[in-house]
């Protein structure tokens, strides 16, 4: 394709194309994604072998920077990244100001939003090492955030963790750190956390990605389009989900454990209730994350001798789904929220934490989306419409209306 013609016409035929569901937005080298065979891979490494081999800093480095760090470059991000993991006292002071029943997503999105007044160095970044600057400062920073919000929701002291740590065991000790000083660093917890953040790491241009280049094309900050992709995660059609399977599983098992009925419920147009962590928009086999994490979770609940009701009821569902017409044809299969949110709970994160772990893993593919797509030069986001509105029409006095 000749991008370059392509960038200079605005003439000739608007697509019609609601959700853009068939409508390419950019050119792009992080993500390859084939929804009929179920294949994701991230700059041409597939999912199951970085989810199995890699660690979550190294896919960090190798999907912004396009490949896999050496243990010199690696070393040397970290450290990077560590050096910008401090976060202004005053933003504490703003997280104060939230009630702790505020949801978590909206209070990240904020803060992140936040970020900006306290390093308004970040905003202008044309040059590819004033990206790098705010890219390590958000990677150290986004965490101590997330952590933080969670802290202020239990009532516990806010704390920065210890740079001695690993990046994912540094973010397990901020959350779970007691008062005593005490939290569980099993390698369990840190290896099943490394790999739920790998999963999530990118996923081409979905909602969220899709929102913060859209936000970054017209020269917005690294930050305020990342607290706008927060934002759109949010949703439960989106990032949302994870927290409303299991709210949906907790439900069924409340309710006596019958999966056929909100089968029923889901399949019912009349009802706008869903299966949740069913469905994609891109995945009509089967999603290979869910595969994984399916995987995951049994081997989880295992190692930590835990017997979970919920994932028995997920497992019947899925069961159920696959020989019901209804999502068969459809092509309705599990995604990647069907079963990481029963990971996320046999580790102790409370269920409104889930979609903030997603945000977390989400940060560098949104980091290296927005980085391809300013140094590309892409133009400013700014689809078109086909009106279906009134024609001319004079104004009325307000006594005759
Ligand atoms: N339960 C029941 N029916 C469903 C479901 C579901 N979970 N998902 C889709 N359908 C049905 C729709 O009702 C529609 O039926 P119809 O053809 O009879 O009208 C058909 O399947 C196609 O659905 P669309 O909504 O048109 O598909 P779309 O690609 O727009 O939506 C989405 C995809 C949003 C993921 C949808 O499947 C859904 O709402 N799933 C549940 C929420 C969820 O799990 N979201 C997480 C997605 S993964 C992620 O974002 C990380």
């Amino acid at each position: 394709i000749d991008i370059k013609s392509l960038r200079s016409s605005t003439k000739g035929v608007v697509t019609l194309d609601p959700g853009y569901k068939n409508t390419g937005a950019c050119e792009s080298a992080i993500t390859f994604l084939d929804g009929e065979k179920g294949i994701l891979r991230y700059r041409g490494y597939s999912i199951e072998e970085l989810a199995e081999k890699a660690t979550f800093l190294e896919v960090c480095y190798l999907l912004i920077f396009g490949e896999l760090p050496t243990q010199q470059q690696l070393n040397k991000f970290h450290t990077d990244i560590k050096g910008q993991s401090h976060v202004d006292e005053d933003v504490k002071r703003i997280l104060d100001g939230f009630p702790k029943s505020a949801h978590p997503m909206g209070v990240l999105s904020s803060l992140t939003s936040a970020l900006v007044a306290f390093n308004p160095s970040s905003v202008n970044v044309d040059s590819e090492e004033d990206m790098y600057k705010a890219i390590v400062k958000i990677l150290g920073k986004f965490p101590v955030l997330t952590a933080w919000t969670y802290r202020k929701r239990l009532g516990l002291p806010l704390d920065y963790g210890d740079d001695n740590l690993g990046y994912v065991d540094n973010f397990v000790k901020m959350m779970f750190k007691k008062p005593s000083g005490e939290y569980n660093s099993k390698q369990t917890v840190v290896d099943a956390l490394d790999k739920l953040l790998i999963l999530h790491a990118d996923h081409e241009q979905n909602c969220s990605t899709s929102t913060v280049r859209i936000v970054g094309s017209s020269h917005a900050g690294l930050f305020v389009s990342l607290s706008a992709g927060i934002a759109a995660l949010w949703g439960p059609l989106h990032g949302g989900a994870n927290q409303a399977v299991i709210e949906m599983l907790e439900a069924i098992k409340e309710d006596g454990g019958d999966t056929k009925k909100f089968m029923a419920k889901a399949k019912d147009k009349d009802d706008p209730f869903r299966l949740m962590g069913f469905g994609h928009r891109v995945y009509k086999n089967f999603d290979p994350r869910a595969k994984i994490i399916k995987k995951a979770a049994d081997d989880v609940l295992e190692s930590m001798g835990i017997e979970d009701q919920v994932l028995d009821i997920a497992k019947g569902l899925e069961k159920e789904a696959l020989e019901d017409s209804y999502f068969v044809d459809r092509k309705l299969y599990p995604n990647v929220d069907f079963y990481s949110g029963i990971i996320y709970r046999s580790l102790g994160i409370p269920v409104e934490m889930f979609t903030p772990m997603f945000a977390l893993g989400r940060l560098p593919g949104w980091i290296a989306q927005w980085r391809e797509m300013r140094l590309k030069k892409e133009p400013i986001g700014r689809p078109r419409q086909i009106y279906v509105g009134e024609n001319l029409r004079s104004y009325v006095p307000m006594e005759e209306r």
